[in-house]
């Protein structure tokens, strides 16, 4: 049985690009084979706009958290064969009053723990901003963080602060989670801005974290998530936009430790006979 290896995508901010990542990462690395499921735990729930009204009406991570339901029963199947997803839920769970909040850990714990069993290689774990309650519980209990960072200067500095949150919990609350990237988004590949938030970075950060692949600021982007939808399924072929999470997702591969299988041992295909 394959074991749930979960990436939880994570920033101090809003509007950094977390669901836009997400959505679109969860999607490549189903087009690449691995049985993946896109999980939405923010209440803006941005990942249910695109599903049908049916499917609107399906608990979600909410309802487990409140009520825990069992798992089975809150995810919803995609065209795509590999890709699953569990949407946020039912919107009168989101904002339940909570005073006590300490059932948090056992109930992402218990999420974890039942996803684990499902055969899934991984989960993508869509947040809100910041670090904090049962956000806080996922990026702690998660197995990997991805951090999208928007290029633009301020952002430099919440990036840094997230780095050492996710130290603190390492040290502090033997947490496993590692950091697999930082990734630069909404990129102008011409302002000197983004050009130079790349520098910085890369002088303060440690030397792998920030990632090869960015993702450039793109009309499609805007365009597709108005429709909840991955960028891939925005035209007949795949544009740029969609291509650069191919890209992503394997450069991902061997950080989450998903290569074992990709790249197993098999010689390379020969062009001709
Ligand atoms: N690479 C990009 N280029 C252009 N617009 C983007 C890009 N990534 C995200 N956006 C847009 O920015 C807004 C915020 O993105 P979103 O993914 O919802 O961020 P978050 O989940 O961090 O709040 C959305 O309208 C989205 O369409
Ligand atoms: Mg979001």
């Amino acid at each position: 049985m394959v074991s749930l290896i979960t990436l939880v995508v994570t920033s101090q901010k809003g509007g950094v690009g977390k669901t836009t990542v997400a959505i679109n990462l969860a999607h490549s690395l189903a087009c690449r084979g691995w049985q993946t499921l896109l999980v939405d735990t923010d209440p803006q729930n941005s990942v249910g706009l695109s599903l049908s009204e049916k499917t609107r009406r399906c608990p979600g991570y909410y309802d487990f958290l409140h009520y825990e339901c069992d798992v089975d029963e809150l995810i919803i199947p995609t065209r795509l064969p590999e890709l699953h997803l569990i949407t946020a839920g039912l919107t009168e769970t989101f904002f339940k009053l909570e005073t006590d909040t300490s059932h948090y850990a056992g109930a992402v714990a218990r999420m974890l723990g039942q996803l684990d069993g499902l055969n899934y290689d991984v989960g993508v774990l869509d947040t809100a901003a910041g670090l904090m309650g049962h956000t806080r519980e996922l990026v702690r209990q998660a197995d990997f963080a991805l951090l999208p960072q928007q290029s633009e200067p301020l952002g430099v500095r919440s990036i840094i602060q997230l780095l050492e949150g996710i130290a603190r919990l390492r040290e502090e609350e033997q947490a496993i989670v590692e950091v697999a990237g930082i990734l630069l988004t909404m990129v102008d590949p011409h302002g000197e801005e983004s050009l130079q938030v790349a520098c910085d970075l890369r002088m303060l950060v440690p030397g792998d974290t920030l990632l090869r692949t960015s993702i450039p600021r793109e009309q499609d982007f805007v365009r597709a998530s108005a429709h909840g939808v991955p960028v891939a399924l925005l035209y007949q072929k795949l544009p740029p936009a969609a291509l650069v999470f191919d890209q992503l997702a394997a450069e991902l591969e061997p950080r989450l430790t998903l290569q074992k299988v990709a790249y197993g041992e098999r010689e390379f295909t020969r062009l001709m006979d």
